[in-house]
């Protein structure tokens, strides 16, 4: 079929598409309907089914004789160590782990945050809470213990599962301090943690409170998987929005299995035995469903790469990794493409390489510039396929579908929209535009399998950033245009969310930051280009009247301020001082015009600024740090 006979086959009838697709997962119950519509414009899917994300993802693979194939490889240029674990061993440290949790008290429902860096046993934290029923929310190891102490009243878990140790390039993360200063900082108390020590760092437990992750798996029984309904959260993952209070993203388990199960063969065009590469980080969305739970339930083999592009050690480890696993499909970010672009400039280091079994190199996570495509397909000599979602739909919204049929690609745009999503680019008032017209891109409700029924402890805010200002839809908060063929084009977000390296944050969060420090009257955070990461985090800070203190000293305190509370990952290094921030008459921040003057971008005089002279201080205390660019 090609993908317009897939596409107006799910048209037609898409409870009877996602039905079939469903038939691919195992069920305790099957579930007696897709869609559950009845509290509109609430949907779930399957919600009266029974299985369990564990068995589909690992159990039911050694049933069908799959034991033997390697489930993870632990690939870690950090530590110069490469580990294979089979499927079969993987049941069985997961059924260990199940264990060991169940005997403390973890069951179905409660709440479990997994703080680990890029090795196997965060992924097997996850599977053992799947097995258990029990909701993981995993936490980027790049975010500060405030962060994560903001998770945990939030989510409120019952356990933390944490590793002792992160390993960067150039240092040690101290995860478990970090996770000691949360719990401190946390209203809520996790009954327990289980600390998996690495050996580059053992960390000190507190008797009474941490378990040795080997040792309270001693002498336990492995525990069997829990059957949950369709519609039971599988994970919470938080993201950023306009405020400091991170969006929980709910993550339902059978549209998630479905939906997943789906793309691996449709987007990705890999089945059963083939080895499946995201080179992201658990802690996302992408580490979520493409590093964990899409291969697995798929029975592909996937790949947990502790590295980075660049320096671990050379702009040739993706291509190392990739002939040394002999990867078939590999996912990554734009970003981590440009920085080995910037060490390798003439792709010297792939030719040093086999790199036969690939066959196709996928981005996503922030939009994808030509030349970085055009790169990638020039030297690695296969297509590279840009592909646009979310955090909150788990799984991609427009893709080209290799695995159904590969559509000419348009640099620049990331394809066309995958069955399941209606894509319509709407005006301020809610009407469709013409092809071509900018718009806000929104999709018609209801939302596919797999993707958010809601935010956790937040209905309210589910609905008012997602649902009320367009009636009907589920508002995206990117902006862009369709062409004439149903190509679509990402162009920005229509809200203060920055993408800096792939990585989704929140001025508004660092603004909240930022504002609290005791010298800082007023401030604004934007976004400015940046030619690795696409964006980075710009402050403009108004000191109180009075205030004494060298600029220096108090940009170089805010500096510390995000990286302590947000954490490295904010990228948050560049501040101005200035004496009033550009306003409109009512008061409105122009970030847009900032924006436009940092990156040297021509722009008209907003009509209803106040006052007009202030820009020019904004251009020259960016010109004394760089800005703009050339
Ligand atoms: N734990 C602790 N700290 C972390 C971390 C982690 N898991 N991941 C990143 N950090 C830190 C980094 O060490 C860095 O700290 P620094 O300010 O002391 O240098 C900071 O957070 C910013 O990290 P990053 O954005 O990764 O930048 P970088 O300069 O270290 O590396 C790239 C640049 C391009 C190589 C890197 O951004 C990259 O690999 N990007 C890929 C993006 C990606 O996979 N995104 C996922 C979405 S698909
Ligand atoms: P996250 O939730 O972290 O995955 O970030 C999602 C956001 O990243 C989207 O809403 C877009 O703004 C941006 N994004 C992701 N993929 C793409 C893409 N392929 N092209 C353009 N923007 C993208």
């Amino acid at each position: 079929m090609s993908y317009a006979d897939v596409y107006a086959d799910w048209k037609a009838d898409p409870e009877g598409f996602w039905m079939r697709e469903a038939q691919a997962i195992d069920w305790d119950k099957p579930p007696s309907k897709a869609l559950f519509d009845e509290k509109a414009p609430l949907y779930e899917w399957y919600s009266d089914g029974l299985t369990n994300t564990c068995w589909n993802a690992v159990d039911r693979h050694v049933a069908a004789g799959r034991g033997s194939q390697a489930a993870i490889i632990h690939d870690s240029p950090i530590t110069g160590l490469t580990h294979k674990i089979t499927y079969v061993e993987l049941l069985q440290r997961v059924s260990s782990l199940a264990g060991a949790l169940k005997a403390q008290g973890v069951g179905k429902g409660d709440r479990v945050i997994i703080y680990m860096p890029m090795i196997p046993e965060a992924l097997e934290a996850m599977l053992a809470c799947a097995r258990l029923g029990a909701i993981h929310s995993v936490v980027f190891g790049g975010f500060a213990a405030h962060e994560l102490a903001v998770r945990i009243d939030d989510c409120t878990p019952k356990a933390i599962i944490a590793a002792s140790c992160g390993l960067e390039p150039d240092r040690v993360v101290h995860y478990k301090p970090l996770v000691d200063e949360a719990i401190e900082q946390s209203t809520h108390k996790p009954d327990f943690c289980v600390i998996f020590q690495r050996e580059q760092e053992v960390a000190k437990l507190i008797p009474g409170r941490d378990l040795d992750w080997h040792g309270f798996q001693a002498g336990v029984e492995p525990a069997s998987c829990e059957p949950v309904e369709g519609n039971h959260p599988a994970y919470i993952l938080y993201t950023s929005g306009t405020t400091g209070q991170p969006k929980g993203v709910i993550r339902q388990t059978a549209g998630h299995m479905v939906a997943l199960n789906w793309t691996m063969k449709a987007v990705y065009n890999v089945e059963a035995g083939d080895v499946f590469w995201a080179a992201s980080d658990v802690g996302w969305v992408v580490g979520h469903s493409y590093i964990c739970y899409g291969p697995l339930v798929a029975g592909c083999t996937t790949i947990v790469f502790e590295g980075k592009p660049v320096g671990t050690p050379d702009a040739g480890t993706f291509w190392r990794v990739i002939e040394d696993h002999r990867v078939k499909s590999f996912f990554t970010a734009p970003t981590a493409i440009r920085a080995v672009k910037r060490e390798d400039p003439e792709g010297k280091l792939m030719g040093n390489y086999d790199l036969s079994s690939l066959n196709v190199l996928y981005l996503a996570g922030e939009r994808a510039d030509p030349d970085t495509i055009e790169w990638a397909g020039r030297h690695l000599n296969v297509p590279v396929i840009d592909h646009w979602w979310q955090t909150e739909t788990g799984w991609a919204i427009a893709a080209n579908p290799m695995g159904i049929e590969p559509l000419p690609v348009k640099i620049g745009s990331p394809s066309v929209a995958m069955p399941g999503y209606d894509v319509q680019i709407l005006d301020e008032a809610g009407h469709p535009v013409k092809d071509g017209e900018l718009g806000a891109i929104a999709v018609k409700l209801p939302l596919p399998p797999g993707t958010l029924p809601g935010l956790w402890n937040a209905e309210a805010r589910y609905r008012k950033s997602y649902l009320d200002h367009f009636p009907g839809y589920y508002e995206t908060g990117d902006a862009g245009f369709k062409d004439e063929d149903g190509y679509l084009y990402i162009m920005a977000r229509t809200d203060d969310v920055i993408n800096v390296a792939g990585h989704r944050l929140s001025t508004g969060a660092m603004e909240e930051i930022l504002a609290g420090h005791a010298d800082v009257a007023e401030c604004a955070v934007i976004g400015v280009s940046d030619p690795l990461k696409g964006q980075v985090p710009m402050g403009f800070l108004c000191l109180n009247s009075g205030c004494n203190r060298t600029h220096e000293t108090v940009v170089k305190e805010c500096v510390a301020r995000v990286r302590d509370q947000i954490g490295p990952v904010a990228a948050f290094k560049q501040a101005v001082v200035i004496q009033r921030l550009p306003k409109t008459r009512s008061g409105k921040i122009l970030r847009g015009t900032m924006a436009k003057i940092a990156d040297g971008v021509s722009f008209k005089m907003p009509a209803t600024i106040d006052d007009p002279a202030i820009l020019d201080e904004i251009r020259d205390s960016l010109s004394k740090i760089g800005y703009p660019k050339s």
